[in-house]
């Protein structure tokens, strides 16, 4: 039996994904079938750039810090996490960034754009 960690919710689609233990936000969502915005997946690009709204994540593997400096200073609210390395120390919230889309990967179902407004709420 597979044992789950945290639970991550993605705003604003309002959407709760299961994590388990180690697990990094990126690949959670992509094991439940869907996608978020990434490109290096290294901590490198800041591509995937959201919001930590609730909880704490560890970084496994080093994250450029100048991308994490940056983005706080562009926003008031919520701390900038690059998900395709953060690993949820319990349950977290993130926002993603306005633009970005949780993507359907096989099909089906429904993507959430980040400004399409809070399904779900
Ligand atoms: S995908 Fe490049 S920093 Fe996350």
């Amino acid at each position: 039996m597979t044992k789950v960690k945290s639970m991550i919710r993605v705003l604003p689609a309002n959407v709760v994904f299961a994590a388990l233990p180690g697990e990094r936000v990126v690949d959670a969502v992509r094991r439940a079938g869907y996608r978020l915005p990434y490109a290096c997946r290294r901590g490198g690009c800041g591509a995937c750039l959201a919001w930590l709204e609730v909880g704490v994540v560890d970084y496994l593997s080093p994250v450029a810090d100048e991308l994490l400096e940056a983005a706080h200073t562009d926003r008031s609210s919520g701390r900038p996490c690059l998900p395709c390395q953060a690993v949820p120390r319990g349950d977290i919230t993130i926002r993603l960034e306005e633009g970005c889309r949780l993507v359907r990967i096989f099909g089906g179902g429904t993507d959430f754009a980040a400004d399409d407004g809070a399904a779900g709420d």
